[in-house]
């Protein structure tokens, strides 16, 4: 038996598809579980997470991507701050926020120092944090963190909300005690049902593991634990194709804030000329002609063999990269996504993808992108050298010499087909 009914299992019930995060890898996270139990075999191993709560846990505990640090991408805190500056709260009025995934807690423990810095007290606000991994639960519960979790210049809230002690940071008991963990899994039927409505949503660097119907899925969850003029936030590298009539955009500079659909609420920024000037062009710049755009995204199920030769593609990856070299990052991202929308097979697509998410720093999104892209091609040199690069920045050398070899064997290969 392959591991293919495994990854169907992590697929369906934990949403992430093994791709973007690389088969291999997946295959030797799945061994490393087999080898804690004992199993020899791919199809005993399976059967015993189809029968046991437990394994299945500790596969999506193995499975999880816990990357996360203190004010992860900086932007979304400000406008966090600014949306609920411009809330009119009344004394007894308690804010409510989820976070979700929390990993192991620098998310939600980042809106509450900002919600303490805007003045709220404790009494104002309440954190729900959740996430499908009880391991990184564990550490989000202690608080207890290394110099990894606090990246960037601007560190300044260490001073003000941790205690160090030796090499490690004890976030303080007035913070901690704002955010409730919960281990709940976003794909269940049921989540989050009976916890309240939220005013504030950060739902961040999730959505890129899934696939688009996931992702839909995922977003029209959310937009039913909302009230009506609460704020989402999303991460950099999931906005892109948005199903239709759920969420609106709010525009917010450097951020990927949104409203529900027909929301309308003064909101704390206004939207600056260039950002409404990226919403007019939201998957609008070049494209393939009108019909092939109707025959790849209108109609369902898509024909990826017939797809993957649409013509005008090339087109669209110019338009793609004219976008990106003039620093229209957001709009680049949002087209790579209707891109890859319309042509889900195309290494293209998600290559551009992986070096436009590089220039926002969002390196981790970015290998998964790469990931993908050589999934699709594997003699996607760029993105075999991109990976390399990647995998050896973060320590992971075995992986970037694997990664080298392969692109090297491309360039031998193609050597010896010109001579
Ligand atoms: C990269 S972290 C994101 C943390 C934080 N939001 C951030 O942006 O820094 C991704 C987290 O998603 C969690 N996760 C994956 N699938 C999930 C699911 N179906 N439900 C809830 N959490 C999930 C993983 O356990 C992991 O901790």
């Amino acid at each position: 038996m392959s591991f293919e009914a495994i990854f169907h299992v992590i697929k369906n019930e934990m949403g992430l598809s093994p791709e973007t995060v690389g088969l291999n890898t997946v295959e030797r996270l799945i061994e490393r579980r087999m080898k804690v139990v004992g199993e020899k075999y791919v199809s005993s191993y399976c059967r015993l997470v189809k029968s046991s709560v437990d394994e299945k846990q500790a596969l999506f505990n193995e499975m999880s991507v816990p990357e996360t640090w203190f004010f992860r991408d900086h932007e979304p805190f400000k406008v966090l701050s600014s949306f609920v500056k411009e809330l009119d709260l009344a004394e007894d009025r308690v804010l409510n926020i989820l976070s979700i995934p929390c990993s192991t807690g620098e998310e939600p423990y980042s809106i509450a120092m900002v919600l303490k810095d805007v003045g709220l007290s404790e009494r104002q606000f309440r954190i729900d944090a959740v996430d499908i991994s009880t391991e990184v639960l564990k550490k989000a519960r202690k608080g207890i963190y290394s110099d990894n979790s606090f990246r960037g210049k601007e560190i300044s809230f260490r001073d003000k909300y941790f205690e160090r002690k030796g090499s490690v940071y004890f976030i303080s008991d007035k913070i901690k005690s704002t955010v409730n963990f919960l281990n709940k899994n976003v794909l269940d039927e049921d989540f989050m049902s009976g916890k309240g409505v939220y005013d504030i949503i950060f739902c961040r660097n999730l959505l890129i593991y899934f696939d688009y119907e996931t992702k839909c899925k995922v977003l029209n969850t959310l937009s039913g634990l909302m009230h009506k003029q609460a704020m989402l936030v999303l991460g950099h590298a999931e906005t892109g194709r948005m199903p239709e009539g759920v969420f609106e955009s709010l525009h917010l500079p450097g951020s990927f804030a949104y409203q529900k659909a027909g929301a309308a609420v003064s909101r704390p920024e206004k939207p600056s000329s260039n950002s409404a000037l990226a919403a007019s062009l939201a998957c609008s710049v070049m494209r393939p002609s009108k019909s092939v755009t109707e025959t790849v995204v209108d109609k369902k199920p898509i024909v990826e063999a017939v797809v993957s030769t649409v013509e005008g593609v090339d087109e669209w990856v110019d338009s793609i990269e004219a976008l990106a070299d003039s620093g229209q990052l957001k709009e680049a991202i949002t087209e790579c996504d209707c891109l890859i929308e319309a042509v889900p097979d195309s290494a293209q697509g998600y290559y551009l993808k992986g070096v436009v998410l590089l220039a926002f720093d969002a390196d981790f999104e970015a290998a998964a992108a790469f990931k993908k892209a050589v999934y699709l091609d594997p003699k996607n040199y760029q993105s075999l050298i991109h990976l390399a690069v990647l995998s050896e920045e973060s320590g992971d050398l075995r992986a970037s010499e694997n990664y080298r070899a392969r692109a090297d064997r491309l360039r031998k290969n193609a050597q010896v087909s010109v001579g």
